[in-house]
């Protein structure tokens, strides 16, 4: 399947067929987790695999919500380094989730921000490390009755009510939200199709001189009561900056991201509930 294609038509699946995939398959998921581009070449990223074990139940080992029926194997990503961790590894592991459905093989993040101190130990992990989700992986269940119970799955994990493009799109201010110009359509319906923890989608696009900017919503009851699950947002940011990259790939657009900090001063005025995250400024 065509990059842009993947990006697209990627939706979080929740039934699997109780199979492992091929070694060949493997080899080459693992060949993608080699060359995965960071975000912040200076963090310490890894990435184990492991084969789920029957009858295992990943949600209530490693938090997250809903339910996950027969996944055969999982990613844990990990990351150590004091820049945007967080961003850096959802960047990096959604690059890995949108391969693996080029190769026609299926994907959902089970977040597990509220445990990551038993994931620290359960994995052997340095206590250094983040992580903001597990990537479970591999066919999905075909057939109807595999599809219904995906979609009840789906509904009962909220990723039923989505904001569309027209919501999260502002150009030149915070005025008013709307539509983007043509030449962005593209990338920005790319990064508007990240996945998104509880699906939130805390991404708010700028358009201004040139430049591509992203920030985050701050808070977001959805994600949970616990301050710490607010993180989710910089994972979640951090996939759909990378689906606006990938999807450059498929335009005549060319950027690179750079990370914004608080209180930098060429960051546009910006309401007081979002945080600036990065600009793309366009050549
Ligand atoms: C960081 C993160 C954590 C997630 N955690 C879970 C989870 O615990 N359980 C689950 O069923 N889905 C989980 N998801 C998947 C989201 O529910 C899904 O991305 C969202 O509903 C949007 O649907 P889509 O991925 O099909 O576009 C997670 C996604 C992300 C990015």
């Amino acid at each position: 399947m065509d990059l842009y294609d993947a990006i697209l038509s990627r939706r979080s699946v929740r039934r699997y067929r109780d199979e492992p995939l091929d070694k060949n398959t493997l080899a080459l998921i693992d060949d993608i987790v080699d060359h995965v581009r960071p975000l912040v070449p200076e963090n310490r990223f890894r990435v184990l695999r492991r084969d789920v074990v029957s009858g295992e139940d990943l949600i209530a080992a490693m938090g997250g919500y809903g339910r996950i029926l027969t996944p055969p194997h999982y990613l844990v990503g990990n990351t150590i380094g004091s820049r945007r961790p967080l961003v850096d590894l959802g960047y990096r592991m959604e690059q890995i989730a949108i391969q693996m459905v080029q190769l026609g093989i299926s994907v959902c993040f089970i977040g597990s921000l509220g445990r990551e101190e038993n994931v620290r130990i359960r994995f052997r992990l340095n206590r250094e490390s983040r992580f903001g989700a597990f990537l479970i992986f591999g066919r999905a269940a075909d057939g109807i009755t595999g599809r219904t119970i995906n979609a009840v799955i789906l509904r009962a994990s909220s990723g039923a009510s989505k904001l569309v493009v027209g919501d999260v799109f502002y150009n030149g201010s915070f005025k008013r939200a709307g539509v983007p110009p043509k030449a962005l359509a593209r990338i920005i319906d790319a990064g508007h199709a990240a996945p998104s923890a509880n699906s939130v989608q805390p991404w708010r696009f700028l358009w201004r001189a040139d430049t591509l900017y992203l920030f985050l919503r701050r808070q977001n009851s959805r994600y949970g009561s616990k301050p710490a699950l607010q993180e989710y947002r910089c994972f979640d940011g951090g996939a759909c900056m990378a689906n606006v990259m990938m999807a450059m790939e498929s335009t005549d657009l060319r950027g690179d991201w750079v990370l914004l900090d608080e209180g930098q001063p060429d960051v546009p005025v910006h309401p007081v509930e979002l945080e600036p995250l990065a600009k793309l400024r366009l050549r």
